[in-house]
Formats: structure tokens, C-alpha cells, sequence
């Protein structure tokens, strides 16, 4: 047997094995490689004599292909075999049940907060916020309430330190100080937060919710205040006509106060907002007081403005036809799973569509 029919011999015999396909590449180095017997083959045929020459060059060629050949076939069976056995492990059973999952839930006064702000952002405030812990500057006397002022027993405030400088804030106004005094006017913001008083019952939580509302510029009054409210209870309750009344009140900070009350009946047991000969307080407000706005730096011959706390904790109760104030805090998963909100169903209010 010449020594090319060896060569194709031993190597068609080794394909035949059980190869991986580095072992087959390596054949394929071994004969077609830079010194590999195949090329080599190639290399003697200048030295071979004419005559011969021909001959030996077809049967190099022929061998040269059906080792080539063979090459290639025993490639593709080992990528089919490889295919094969992935699709055989990697197989997905489309049949099984699916993996149950927990999605969490909103809470409702988170919800309701986001709501809010939504909706005050559309006419231009902006969030602001502050720390739950205030000092009594801030929360008292910065608005207009001194040291012996009777609001201040009102507020049931817990204080922190025995002489009384540190509290837990009785309110969001203090935010209103916090916002004028590292800024300058106008200002339009919303200061949504906690707040806490010593207070429990069906409708007191010694930690409640309230959003304040503050817009200083030079010409704003209690009309923009009208205005600005009609449009949020409007918006919040997703109704087109709203019943509103100013009642006239007191508070430290604002000159002229008032309480704000809203029309509502029931039918079928429901709240129907913006209807009926019944009045519910929603939130106290006025015209911010001039003390208050020198206490911050603010001069009230040029600025003026008025201010508004609602209560949320009152606004999710109302909205969502929770009856139990203190329900919103008991962290009863089977509760929040009822009134809670899917993270992903936005409600039209939210989306400012309902206009
Ligand atoms: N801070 C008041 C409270 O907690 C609510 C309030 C009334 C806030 C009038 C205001 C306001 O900004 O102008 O009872």
C-alpha cells in the first residue's frame, strides 16, 4: 500500500472512534496543518518525476477530499449529538404550574399621598419635607404660637426631653418654616408627612397623617385659596361639581382663618361626595399670618399668601370607604390585602386624567 492509502487508512480508522470535537480538530491539524502528513504529501511533488508526477497528484487529491469529507460528516454528527442532548436537559415543561408569587400591596395613605402630590403638582407646588422630630421653635413659636398660648395644650403634643426643646411634630405646619427659611419667595409647596398627638379613638390615631399647603407671592389671596382648594377636592374625589363651605376659625399662624367643610349624603349606605345637605371638616386654613412671615425673613409688606393642613389619614377613609381609623395601623396583612392598591393599577386621578 503506497504511504498516502496508509495515511488515509489509519485516519478514516480514528474518525471512526468515539472523538470529541477537539480531538477531531486536532486530526484536522495533524494532516492539513502546517506540517501535518497531508501537507506534506503535497510537499514532494516537485521532486517526484514528471511522469509519475500526475498520478500521484490525482490519488493525493482524491485521498486528500475523502479525508475531508469524513472530516466534515463526523463534525456534523457530534453538533447534532451535541444539540440533541441539550434540547434533551434543557427541555421546558410548558404543562407545569406556574410558581406562586406574593406581590405586595400599597397602603392606602401611601396611595393617597401619592395622589395629593400628583394632583398640587399639576398647578405648580412642589413636595417638600420635613423631619418627624422638630424642635419647638418650629413647630410652635416660628407660627405665631407662644409659650402660653392655649393651642399649644390643644395639640397633646408628645415632647421628647424634659425641657420640652424636642417633640415629635403635632403637625406638618412646621415644614412651612423649614421650606421660607432656606429659601427665598414665592413659595408653592406641598409638605406631605407624619405627624402625632396624644389622642386614640375610632377616628384619633396618636400618629396620623397631614399634608400642608403653602403659596407665598406678592399678590395671592384668599381668592387663589378658593380656587386652588375647589380644584384639589374636585380632582381627589373624581367629581365635576363640589359642595364647599368656608367656616370662620382660629388658628395661631393664619389671619383670616377658616375650617373648610364639604357637602356629602349617603346613599345606600355609600358617601357620595359633592352632594346632600351634610357637611364634613376637611381642613384648616388662611391667610398666612404676618408674624409668621417675619419670623422667617420674609417681609409681609411684600409678600403674602395663604397656607391650608389636611388631614389624609381622613381623605383615604373617605375616598376608600374605610370605616376604622386605627385599622390603618394595626398591620393586618388580610386588611391591607383588601384595601391595599396593586403596585401596577394607577387610579385615573393619579394619571391626572380625570379632567
Ligand atoms: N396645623 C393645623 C392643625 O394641625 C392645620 C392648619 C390650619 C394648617 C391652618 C395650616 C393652616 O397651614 O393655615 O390643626
Amino acid at each position: 500500500m503506497s504511504d498516502i492509502k496508509k495515511i488515509k487508512e489509519e485516519f478514516i480508522n480514528k474518525l471512526k472512534q468515539d472523538l470529541d470535537l477537539n480531538s477531531v480538530n486536532q486530526i484536522k491539524t495533524d494532516l492539513f496543518g502546517k506540517n501535518g502528513k497531508i501537507s506534506n504529501e503535497f510537499k514532494k511533488l516537485g521532486s517526484i518525476a514528471v511522469e509519475e508526477r500526475k498520478k500521484f497528484a490525482s490519488e493525493l487529491n482524491s485521498i486528500k477530499d475523502e479525508i475531508q469529507t469524513a472530516i466534515s460528516k463526523k463534525i456534523q454528527d457530534l453538533e447534532i449529538i451535541e444539540i440533541n442532548s441539550k434540547l434533551q436537559n434543557e427541555k421546558i415543561d410548558v404543562t407545569l404550574p406556574e410558581r406562586s408569587f406574593n406581590q405586595g400591596k400599597i397602603h392606602p395613605v401611601s396611595q393617597v399621598i401619592d395622589e395629593i402630590s400628583s394632583i398640587f403638582s399639576e398647578i405648580g407646588f412642589n413636595v417638600e419635607e420635613g423631619p418627624d422630630v422638630e424642635n419647638e421653635y418650629n413647630n410652635f413659636t416660628a407660627l405665631n404660637t407662644p409659650d402660653n398660648h392655649p393651642a399649644r395644650d390643644m395639640h397633646d403634643t408628645f415632647y421628647l426631653d424634659n425641657n420640652k426643646e424636642y417633640l415629635l411634630r403635632t403637625h406638618t405646619s412646621p415644614v412651612q418654616v423649614r421650606t421660607m427659611l432656606k429659601g427665598k419667595p414665592p413659595f408653592k409647596i406641598i409638605a406631605p408627612g407624619r405627624t402625632y398627638r396624644s389622642d386614640s379613638d375610632q377616628t384619633h390615631s396618636p400618629m396620623f397623617h397631614q399634608v400642608e399647603g403653602l403659596h407665598i407671592d406678592k399678590n395671592i389671596n384668599m381668592g387663589h385659596l378658593k380656587g386652588c382648594l375647589n380644584y384639589f377636592i374636585k380632582e381627589f374625589f373624581e367629581v365635576n361639581k363640589i359642595k364647599m363651605r368656608f367656616r370662620p376659625s382660629h388658628f395661631p399662624f393664619t389671619e383670616p382663618s377658616a375650617e373648610v367643610d364639604i357637602g356629602y349624603k349617603i346613599k345606600d349606605g355609600k358617601i357620595i361626595i359633592g352632594e346632600g345637605d351634610k357637611w364634613l371638616e376637611i381642613l384648616g386654613c388662611g391667610m398666612v399670618h404676618p408674624n409668621v412671615l417675619k419670623n422667617v425673613k420674609v417681609d409681609p409688606s411684600k409678600y403674602q399668601g395663604y397656607a391650608f393642613g389636611i388631614g389624609i389619614d381622613r381623605l383615604a377613609m373617605l375616598k376608600y370607604g374605610i370605616n376604622d381609623l386605627r385599622s390603618f395601623f394595626e398591620t393586618d396583612y388580610r386588611w391591607l390585602n383588601h384595601f391595599g392598591f396593586d403596585p401596577l393599577d394607577v387610579p385615573s386621578s393619579y394619571r391626572g386624567l380625570s379632567r
